[in-house]
This record gives structure tokens, sequence and C-alpha cells, in this order.
């Protein structure tokens, strides 16, 4: 599938755009971007104007996560903003579905024409243990991690519950908290608590991102 990077491709962009091109399932496009100083100018008036006042840093971060989208978007033809609703979900183009992401570092986007894919959540953070308490809100006994590298492990775990939240909160409106949301890192499968099933897919280098998904074919 097709993955965009900035227009100066960093080496860190380069080497997550090939990862994220080799995990999105078909029919996903994505792309990510290192946050820079002045991104926070790609926000187009009205996605400006949907973001509530926050700090320069998330303004930069919002702007660079949709500095990628519109670059997908365009790349089908398509030049429209992506506002933000009052939930915080990004308000998509009529017909596409998509989802957006920033750590303090890296902005990514994931979009897809729905069809066969009905809705996406992705996330993403520093390929980094999870700390401990952490860990201890975001684990629940319906999680399981057996096969996964268990250094990295509980980060994924927490990064696949956030894809998933973002994946299922435009079909289901409904908030949810960690324990509602069952990860099978395994069988890249998730559950939420009203019985709505995502599959999974994710990378753990350079950095953690987490695609989910209702619907679709993997690749
Ligand atoms: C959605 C949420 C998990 C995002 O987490 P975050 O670490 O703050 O931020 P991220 O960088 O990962 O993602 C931010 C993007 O998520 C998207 N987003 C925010 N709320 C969303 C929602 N309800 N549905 C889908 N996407 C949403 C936005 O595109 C946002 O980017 P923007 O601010 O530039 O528009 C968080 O904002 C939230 O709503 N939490 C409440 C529920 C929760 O935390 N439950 C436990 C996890 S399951």
């Amino acid at each position: 599938m097709t993955a965009i990077t900035s227009l100066a491709v960093l080496p860190e962009e380069m080497s997550l755009a090939r990862a994220l091109a080799a995990i999105a399932p078909h029919g996903v496009r994505t792309g990510c971007r290192l946050i820079r100083d002045g991104d926070e100018t790609h926000l187009l008036p009205e996605e400006a104007r949907s973001l509530p006042a926050r700090q320069p840093a998330m303004r930069r971060a919002s702007g660079a996560a949709r500095w990628i989208a519109h670059r997908l978007l365009a790349d089908i033809g398509i030049h429209d903003p992506i506002p933000r609703a009052p939930s915080g979900a990004p308000v998509w183009p009529d017909g596409m579905t998509g989802s957006l992401a920033h750590d303090d570092d890296m902005a990514v986007a994931a979009l897809a024409e729905v069809g066969d894919i009905i809705s996406l959540g992705i996330d993403v953070e520093p390929a980094l243990p999870l700390p401990d308490d952490i860990f201890a809100l975001v684990a629940t006994s319906a999680d399981r991690m057996d096969r996964s590298d268990l250094h990295l492990a509980g980060r994924l775990l927490f990064v696949a519950k956030e894809a998933v939240y973002k994946a299922v909160y435009p079909l289901d409106r409904q908030v949810l908290g960690y324990e509602d949301i069952a990860v099978d890192l395994d069988a890249r499968r998730a559950t939420t608590r009203i019985g709505r099933k995502l599959s999974l897919v994710y990378c753990t280098a350079p950095r953690i991102v987490v695609l989910a998904f209702v619907g679709g074919v993997e690749v």
C-alpha cells in the first residue's frame, strides 16, 4: 500500500514509512512525519477553528498529522479539511475513514475508502517498555500476549487499546476504558465490551504503531 513521508525525508521517517506500508491492510494508506517547528501552520482554517485552545506543542502535532492526511487524501483527488468533532474524533470526508495519532516527536495517519474497511484506528508510541504502574492500569486477565516480545508487550498492549478505541468510537459512540477492550496480541484480534471485533496489525521498530480495523482483509 502507499505510504508517504515529508518532502525532505529524514531517516526515521523513511524507516517508519516502510514499516507502515509493510503492515497496512489492503486499501489502507498510511504516512508519518517527524513533528517540526511551524507544523501548526499546516492546519486549514476550519481545522484550526475546530481544535480547542491547546498548548503550542499539541497544535504542532495536530498540524503534522493533518499534513500527512491532506497528502494521502490529495493522492486520491480529495482536498477537504479534517476538522475535529467535539468528541475529539476527526471528521473525514464522505466515504472515507481514517485515524490520526502523535507522540512527542512523530505523527502518523491512516485512511481508507469505506468499503471492505469500515473503520480504522491508529496509535504511535516510542518503542520503550511501559512503566509497571501504567501496565497495571492497562492490562486485564482477558488480554493475551504470551508469544509477544515481552520487553515491549506492555507498550504494545497500551497502543493497541488506544487504536481500538479510535476505530470503534465513530461506530459505537461509547467512551471505553482499558478494561472494556480485550486484546489478543498473539492472534492480532481485539474485542470490545459490546462484542465489536477488530483486527490488529503492528510494527515495533522504529516506533510502536498499531492499526486496528473493523472489516477489511489483511495483507
Ligand atoms: C482518543 C484518545 C485515546 C487519544 O489519545 P491521546 O494519547 O490523547 O492522543 P493520540 O496522539 O494518540 O491521538 C490523538 C488523536 O486521536 C483522535 N481522536 C481523539 N478523540 C477521538 C475519538 N473519540 N475517536 C477517534 N479518534 C479520536 C484525534 O484525531 C486526535 O488528534 P488531533 O487532536 O490532532 O485531532 C484520548 O483522547 C481519549 O479520548 N481518551 C478517552 C478514553 C480513554 O482514554 N480510554 C482508555 C483507552 S481505551
